[in-house]
């Protein structure tokens, strides 16, 4: 079983090293879903699930850069999903926590620099804290730029930036005729990151959730039904070269 996954995955690799890089996605969002769902197949609790999800992260940021991935945005946690359960919002809580302090080494030694999209003063004390000691120590990685979306939600990402424009325009910083799209774009939580080339979203749901609303204007999407838990080196390949095939015409002909 393993042999036969390493050969696929092999295959899979050495038809992607022989694309052109223009048809590599060098920024992949991805909406990890389905953590839940594969759990209760597997008779499981959602914390192992959630747990099961972190391995596939894991797996994922270890694999990316092989294949030419420069930037993941992965949407850990959304501003919606405070709604959940208090135990549920806990434990994912302190999986983000205790995942952060144990990676860290490795995501140095990696050269994979951790940045964060979302409401973040608003995220618990712990949490802030544990992020930005890994953001300072992983600051100087070149390898990949890990995004992770965290009380993430696209239309509250956009009445921020709105907010804060409106501030410099009311203290005279700038002019209301000064807006522009990279103006806009400045004032996102994104800032400085490229729009996804492809966006992912597992699980067999076909929404975007409240995910990079301005930023996937023009992204190709990539939908599939394997939960979260099972997304691995193989499905990120499939994706890439589904991705290769597309025509991007950003309007034009
Ligand atoms: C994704 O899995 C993880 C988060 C949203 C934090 P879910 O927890 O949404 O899993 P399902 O959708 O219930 O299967
Ligand atoms: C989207 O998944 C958010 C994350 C993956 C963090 P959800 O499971 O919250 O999305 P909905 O509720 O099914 O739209
Ligand atoms: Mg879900």
């Amino acid at each position: 079983m393993q042999e036969n996954k390493d050969k696929k995955l092999e295959e899979l690799v050495s038809q992607i090293k022989l694309l052109p890089p223009e048809r590599i996605p060098l920024h992949i969002a991805i909406i990890m879903d389905g953590n839940g769902r594969w759990a209760k197949r597997k008779g499981l609790s959602r914390p192992e699930g959630h747990r099961a999800g972190v391995s596939a992260v894991k797996k994922i940021v270890r694999f990316a850069p092989q294949v030419g991935v420069k930037i993941l945005t992965l949407y850990t946690f959304s501003t919606e999903n405070w709604r959940r359960p208090a135990d549920e919002v806990k434990i994912l809580m302190n999986l983000l926590r205790e995942t952060t302090f144990r990676e860290l080494d490795e995501l140095v030694q990696n050269g994979v620099k951790l940045v964060v999209s979302g409401r973040f003063s608003e995220l618990p004390l712990a949490q802030r804290k544990a992020l930005e000691i890994a953001m300072k120590k992983t600051a100087g990685g070149d390898v990949l730029t890990l995004n992770l979306a965290l009380n993430y939600g696209g239309r509250a990402e956009i009445i921020d930036a709105v907010r804060k424009i409106a501030e410099k325009v009311a203290g005279k910083k700038i002019e209301p005729k000064d807006i522009d799209e990279k103006l806009f774009e400045e004032h996102l939580q994104t800032a400085g990151l490229p729009d996804p080339d492809l966006v992912i979203r597992t699980s067999g749901e076909i929404r975007i959730s409240n995910f990079l609303l301005w930023q996937s204007a023009y992204s190709e999407f990539y939908f599939t039904d394997v939960l979260w838990p099972d997304f691995d080196e193989i499905e990120l390949c499939r994706a890439i070269i589904d991705y290769a095939s597309r025509e991007r015409r950003f309007g034009g002909i």
